[in-house]
């Protein structure tokens, strides 16, 4: 992917959730890595998230960057994508762990107005019953101005997890971000998109990604083979 995404190369596919209005849903994909932005390692992340948003939110990827792990670049990419671009949606990847490097989450609460707790709390807690490295996460999600930014951690295949359990809200989100009027069309919230019951959300499919583990029975997972990162 290069730098600035064209529509073209995001369009509609089948099964996905829907936006209440007219507008596609403008999505730019950050990827926060020392190595990837000193080239030394490939972007799988970002893909894969480019191809969940096409797949599963019809969004339209029009901004993608590979930035360090460094507050600065951080900060002025949301802030340029927020601002400047005024994207829907911006999902970062990468950095929302316990290293002194990473530092995605803290970049993200200083530029937002609103913190959204419930989405990284969500995520999180469906994670723990497939990890419990998940607790190694301080991912975060809020709004900058009609923008909402939301951290995943920066493997592949957490990408998939957790995007996995957000999917069905984002367009309902972005639509109340938008101050669409989002009464009428949304009579219920039920799950049901993508297979997914009221007790376990949908695992979505890519075309980069791992399958994922099986879950365990209990609120968190049994460690096997040790950390996924
Ligand atoms: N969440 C899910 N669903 N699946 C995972 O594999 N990995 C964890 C956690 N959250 C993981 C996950 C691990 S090992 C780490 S270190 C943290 O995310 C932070 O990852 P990051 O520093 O790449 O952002």
């Amino acid at each position: 992917m290069t730098d600035n995404v064209t529509s073209e190369t995001a369009s509609a596919h089948s099964e996905h959730a829907s936006s209440t209005s007219d507008r596609p849903i403008r999505v730019g994909i950050m990827t926060c890595s020392d190595r990837g932005a000193r080239g030394e390692r490939a972007d799988v992340s970002g893909p894969t998230l480019h191809n969940l948003v096409v797949d599963h939110l019809s969004g339209q990827v029009v901004q993608y960057r590979v930035v360090p792990d460094e507050r600065t670049p951080i900060e002025a990419t949301l802030k340029e994508w927020a601002d400047e671009h005024k994207l829907d949606l911006i999902l970062t990847t990468g950095g929302t762990g316990l290293s002194p490097r990473d530092v995605t989450p803290d970049a993200t609460r200083a530029v937002c107005d609103r913190e959204v707790p419930a989405i990284a709390q969500a995520m999180f807690l469906e994670s723990l019953r497939i990890t419990p490295y998940a607790m190694l996460t301080r991912a975060t999600a809020g709004i900058r101005r009609r923008t909402l930014i939301v951290n995943l951690p920066g493997n592949p295949r957490a990408v998939q997890e957790n995007f996995g359990v957000i999917a069905e809200v984002l367009p309902h989100a972005i639509d109340v971000i938008r101050g669409v009027d989002t009464h009428a069309s949304h009579a219920g919230h039920r799950r049901h998109l993508h297979g997914g019951t009221a007790q376990s959300p949908p695992v979505l499919e890519t075309r980069t990604a791992r399958p994922a583990p099986s879950r365990e029975d209990g609120p968190i997972a049994r460690n096997v083979g040790g950390p996924p990162c």
